[in-house]
């Protein structure tokens, strides 16, 4: 079998995103039109995996504001003119397939980062994934009071974190 691969998704990868996301995030639901909305709006950051013929993952990510996460399941209606990074709203793989992955889709998204302008990328880490974060250079921001209120919808030890695509 082809060595899996992320592509830009499409419309019609819509099911298949939305069932990834039900298996991979139960507790963190998110309806199918709030994931079409990030395709429609920022079509660049959105991108699937494919491995053989079915598709095993999917990768969002949009120009945000640094320092402010979406809540979860909420349209985001327009993206800022101001952006400060590549705001990575979720990245989810089957187990079976994982290794390298992540590696690869942020290595894609800091690539258009750049090439847009944008000097950084964020993400909020959930389920204990700060050291793989860490080890792909993202960092712990401290969070003020109200971007820890918005981080409490993600779980127990949910991290905002930053990767400055300035530093060496
Ligand atoms: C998070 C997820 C996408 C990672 O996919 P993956 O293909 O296993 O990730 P990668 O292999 O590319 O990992 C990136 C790097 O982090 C390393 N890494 C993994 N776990 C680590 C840990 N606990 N501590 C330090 N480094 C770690 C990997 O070895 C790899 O390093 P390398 O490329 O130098 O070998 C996948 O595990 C997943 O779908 N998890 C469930 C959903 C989820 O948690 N999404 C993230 C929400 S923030």
């Amino acid at each position: 079998m082809s060595k899996p691969h992320w592509r830009p998704a499409h419309p019609s990868d819509l099911p298949a995103i939305s069932a990834i996301a039900a298996r991979i995030h139960p507790d963190l639901p998110e309806r199918p039109e709030v994931f079409a909305e990030k395709m429609r709006l920022y079509p660049d950051g959105c991108r699937v995996l494919v491995a053989g013929d079915e598709i095993a993952g999917y990768g969002l990510a949009h120009p945000w504001k640094q320092h402010q996460i979406p809540p979860l399941d909420r349209f985001l209606e327009r993206l800022p003119q101001d952006a400060g990074c590549l705001y990575v709203h979720d990245i989810a793989v089957l187990p079976d397939r994982r290794g390298g992955i992540a590696r690869a889709y942020i290595a894609g998204i800091a690539e258009l980062a750049r090439a847009s302008g944008i000097a950084a990328l964020a993400l909020v880490s959930v389920y204990a994934t700060r050291p793989l974060w860490e080890h792909l250079g993202f960092r712990p921001v401290t969070a003020d009071a109200a971007l820890r209120a918005k981080l409490a919808s993600y779980g127990e030890g949910a991290t905002y974190m930053r990767h400055d695509l300035t530093a060496a």
